[in-house]
């Protein structure tokens, strides 16, 4: 499946506030791009941004998809999942009162999704086998790490060929981000996943990720091409790794 992401040049904001200025990403297929950043840098607008929940003011994001490009700047969010595009949120975003099994029902809404059900919850239960075990728990009563999970499936129902993952580690003990990032890693192998991860966990998103971006207040300041160049990188260590630059 030939895939590809690319944001231009891209402004958004919120009213007075400019949250991107001039972001310019791609991700292929296949790939884990981490998109790193600390808290209140854009990371989550960007996110958005593809999923069609923020307009951007300017600029570009095409997902080109064999051959065929696609404008999601004009497309809705259903539209845009309706191309195989799923976002995990940041803080999760479950329903609590649903039980897990009814969480992951709401992410196969769209009729695409629905003739591949049996399909994606099998896939969700074998990467997560504690969901299958609680599949009748109130989502609510279950441990951040077990709800992380769970966010991660329900995005899974929608048959995504890339995936957006928004803090996946905010909230979680280190053994749980640990595993978290390990499975984000595991899915990208075994069903050839193209993830796209914000994160704020620079040493655990390296662990993944084939490159990345560091964004601060809204820019793209460093591009890298890989792992080891992100940790070479100067404003990486100043930032990340403790160094004095
Ligand atoms: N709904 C909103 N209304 C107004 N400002 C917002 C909103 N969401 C985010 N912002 C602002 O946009 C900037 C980027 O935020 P965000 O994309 O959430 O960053 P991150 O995900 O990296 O923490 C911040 O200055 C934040 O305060
Ligand atoms: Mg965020």
């Amino acid at each position: 499946m030939a895939l590809s992401l690319a944001i231009n040049d891209l402004d958004a904001g919120y009213g007075a506030v400019k949250a991107l200025r001039g972001v310019t990403i791609h991700v292929e297929a296949g790939e884990t791009v981490a998109l790193l950043g600390t808290n209140g840098n854009g990371k989550s607008t960007l996110m958005k941004c593809i999923a069609g929940l923020v307009r951007p003011g300017r600029g570009s994001i095409s997902l080109t998809i064999d051959g065929k490009p696609h404008d999601l700047t004009k497309l809705s969010p259903e539209a845009i999942v309706d191309l195989g595009v799923a976002m995990v949120p940041e803080g999760r975003r479950l329903f609590p009162k649903l039980t897990v099994l009814e969480n992951l029902m709401l992410g196969a809404f769209r009729r695409a999704a629905r003739r591949d059900i049996d399909r994606n919850l099998a896939l969700g239960f074998d990467t997560f086998p504690a969901l299958k075990e609680r599949q009748s728990q109130l989502a609510g009563t279950m441990s951040g790490g077990q709800q992380q999970m769970l966010a991660i499936a329900r995005a899974l129902m929608s048959s995504p060929r890339l995936l957006l993952i928004d803090e996946p580690s905010v909230g979680l003990s280190p053994l749980l981000v640990s595993q978290t990032i390990a499975k984000i890693g595991e899915l990208n192998r075994r069903v050839g996943l193209t993830v796209l991860m914000a994160e704020q966990n620079f040493n655990q998103a390296i662990r993944i990720a084939d490159r990345g971006y560091i964004i601060v207040h809204g820019e793209i300041v460093v591009a890298a091409a890989s792992v080891d160049e992100l940790k070479g990188n100067d404003i990486v260590k100043r930032l990340y790794l403790g160094g004095v630059v």
